[in-house]
């Protein structure tokens, strides 16, 4: 499966338009280079209202009650479709813990590892945010982290699904998925960049060529 990673609602539409994408993630970042000071509940409003599937937003790592209280307000804009981002740590996993247990979903993010992403499925995450461009900038390979933890959940039937973010390459997509990732989650321009392969533009040419050049009957 693939989601977007965005919160440009007209990039999010039309990616969508496509058929492909199953699910949003957003996170604080991506919100303030994409959106600056715009109002949270509103932009996320507008993505729910192109795309469908469960739509992630986190909330700022904070003291455990301020994480609470955010969540249970951003889960009432949609309680089918959003899913609380919780950055992963201790206070993260109690706080997805309780919300678990409220029937929040919610997307444990920033896991770096397998021990990191077996405790957050323990602990009721739906979704495990695994992020392959920063377990890699200093060297490591992402792809085993991937791979125990999928067959962690595999053979203890837990309900997690990995989701693998932090998608620089094109390279990372088909790695993630054959490593065992449930879903990647791509920008809008890495998503287009799966669209070309130079053969296939030119025979699409060709063809076209071809079609326009034909003689009369
Ligand atoms: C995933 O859920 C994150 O939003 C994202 O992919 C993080 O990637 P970055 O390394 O580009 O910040």
């Amino acid at each position: 499966m693939i989601f977007v990673d965005s919160t440009e609602p007209s990039e999010i539409e039309s990616v969508f338009g496509w058929g492909v994408p199953s699910g949003v993630t957003t996170n604080p970042l991506i919100f303030a280079r994409q959106a600056g000071s715009a109002d949270l509940e509103a932009r996320i409003r507008q993505i729910l209202a192109v795309s469908r599937g469960p739509v992630s937003v986190e909330v700022p790592a904070a003291d455990e009650d301020e994480m609470l209280a955010e969540a249970r307000r951003y889960a009432r804009w949609d309680p089918d479709r959003i899913c609380i981002k919780v950055p992963f740590g201790e206070p993260g996993l109690r706080v997805a813990n309780r919300l678990d247990g409220e029937g929040i979903a919610v997307n444990l993010t920033c896991v770096m590892s397998f021990p990191q992403g077996y405790l957050a499925a323990l602990a009721g995450a739906r979704f495990v945010s695994i992020f392959s461009g920063r377990v890699r900038d200093p060297g490591y390979d992402v792809r085993p982290t991937i791979a125990k933890l999928r067959g962690q959940i595999d053979r203890e039937g837990l309900a997690t699904k990995i989701i693998v973010g932090s998608i620089r390459h094109l390279m990372d997509v088909a790695e993630a998925l054959e490593a065992g990732a449930h879903v990647i989650t791509v920008s809008p321009a890495i998503l287009r960049q799966l669209l070309h392969h130079p053969k296939t533009d030119e025979v699409v040419a060709q063809f076209s060529q071809a079609w326009n050049d034909r003689g009369e009957p």
